[in-house]
């Protein structure tokens, strides 16, 4: 049996963390769908083109792994898709409590659907994209932390916005 994962998020923008986490649940599982979330309730520094783009760069070299966009209820697109795994990344205990509650919920929501939380390298278990975010904007390196074309992106976005 082929196991189909998908592991979603808002990736602004995509990290060496996430990056991380896409290569270890590509050597487990046949197939997995890095879901990007179309409407999410946040105000995102990249528009999701520019998400979408950089995720699918980031991955070109991963042979079972794609990238998607979705609206709506995650257990819905997963079970649309054919998929049965939801990949979490968790880095700290700090992410653990969040997790557990959606992890939860989406099992109440779709008992077809299991969540497998994986722990990403040790060196990016404090990275997250809002640090990122905040550093590129502050003007401080992220050099190591994030692909050296988010790097790029970063600087340009942040060139774009000065006044
Ligand atoms: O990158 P993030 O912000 O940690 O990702 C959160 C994400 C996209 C996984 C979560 O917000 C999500 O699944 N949103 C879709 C809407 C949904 O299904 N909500 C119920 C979750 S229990």
């Amino acid at each position: 049996m082929k196991i189909r994962a998908v592991y979603p998020g808002t990736f602004d923008p995509v990290t060496n963390g996430h990056i991380d986490l896409i290569r270890r649940s590509a050597a487990l599982f046949d197939h997995v769908v890095v879901a990007l979330l179309r409407n999410a309730d946040k105000n995102p520094l990249f528009s999701i083109e520019e998400r979408c783009e950089m995720l699918e760069q980031a991955v070109r070299n991963m042979k079972n792994v794609s990238v998607a966009t979705f609206d709506g209820l995650l257990v819905d697109f997963v079970e649309q898709i054919g998929a049965g795994v939801i990949v979490r990344g968790i880095r700290a205990i700090s992410d653990y409590e969040y997790e557990l509650q959606m992890a939860l919920m989406n099992r109440r929501l779709s008992s077809k659907v299991e969540t497998v939380f994986m722990m990403p390298a040790e060196a990016y278990s404090y990275l997250s994209s809002r640090l990122v975010r905040e550093i590129s904007l502050l003007g401080g390196s992220v050099h190591g932390l994030v692909p050296r074309m988010v790097e790029s992106r970063l600087k340009r976005k942040h060139a774009s916005r000065a006044c």
